[in-house]
């Protein structure tokens, strides 16, 4: 966060925002930073308005409701998108699109899934339904696919597993919680079976298999920025 914010960016785009809470945490880090967030979530975004006018930064701070994969705003020199590349329907896609969108010059933070080691047949079977090998590079082909792209990797970093259980016994909390309270609630079943699943998926599937990486990455400026002239070797940036 530090390295990005003293790369002084001045307009931020948060595709696949959610709450918008990391986006409230740049601009509290890059005063001069007009941030959008995008998401499809009309209600997550009803909430992340919300919080944003409460913390006083909605002066900066604005959300968008819409595609991600169909941006046609402003260009950003900072693109952040935090477990949102299905936006785009894979990886190599959602890095593709964002080295497109950036400013040359400007940053790219990326996290998405990646495999800590290749999948048995009986964890891809405990995991999401459809769940493939195909969906997640390892950490090495999730760079690879950032450079692909025509990007540089500035910083490779992996969640710790604790950060994974907290997240994820995070996320379930809230439902363990309220079923705690309302066990005759008519939509109590519905709920347990959803909770139930998800820690299915997590400790029978994915726990200490996927892994979750956050790429901080630039795209080049373009050859005749550096030397003043065009240059027959300008980088590719799609
Ligand atoms: C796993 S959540 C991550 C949210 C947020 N980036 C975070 O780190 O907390 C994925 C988000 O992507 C959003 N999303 C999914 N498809 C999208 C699309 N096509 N365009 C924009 N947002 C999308 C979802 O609504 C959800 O908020």
């Amino acid at each position: 966060m530090r390295e990005l914010a003293g790369a002084d960016p001045r307009m931020v785009v948060d595709f696949g925002c959610g709450l918008g809470a990391l986006l409230r945490r740049i601009a509290s880090a890059a005063p001069q930073a007009r941030c959008l967030g995008v998401d499809i979530d009309a209600e997550l975004l009803e909430s992340a308005r919300k919080t944003t006018a409460d913390t006083g930064l909605d002066d900066r701070v604005s959300f968008v409701e819409g595609d991600a994969s169909g941006w046609e705003g402003p260009a950003p020199d900072l693109a952040v998108c935090i477990g949102a590349s299905h936006a785009w329907g894979s990886t190599d896609a959602a890095l593709s699109a964002l080295a497109g969108l950036v400013e040359p010059g400007g940053w790219v933070l990326f996290a998405d899934g990646f495999w800590e080691r290749p999948p048995t047949d009986a964890e891809l079977a405990s995991m999401w339904e459809g769940t493939s090998a195909d969906d997640w590079h390892d950490l090495a082909g999730l760079t690879d696919s950032a450079i692909a792209a025509g990007l540089r990797p500035m910083r490779v970093e992996a969640v710790e597993r604790s950060e994974w259980d907290d997240f994820e016994s995070g996320f379930l909390a809230d439902m363990e919680s309220w079923l705690v309270e309302h066990p005759g609630d008519p939509r109590a079943d519905e709920i347990r079976a959803r909770a139930d699943a998800h820690r299915g998926y997590w400790l029978r599937g994915h726990r200490g298999l996927l892994g979750f990486a956050y790429l901080t990455l630039r795209r080049p400026v373009m050859s005749r920025e550096i030397h003043g002239t065009p240059s027959p070797h300008a980088v590719p940036l799609g």
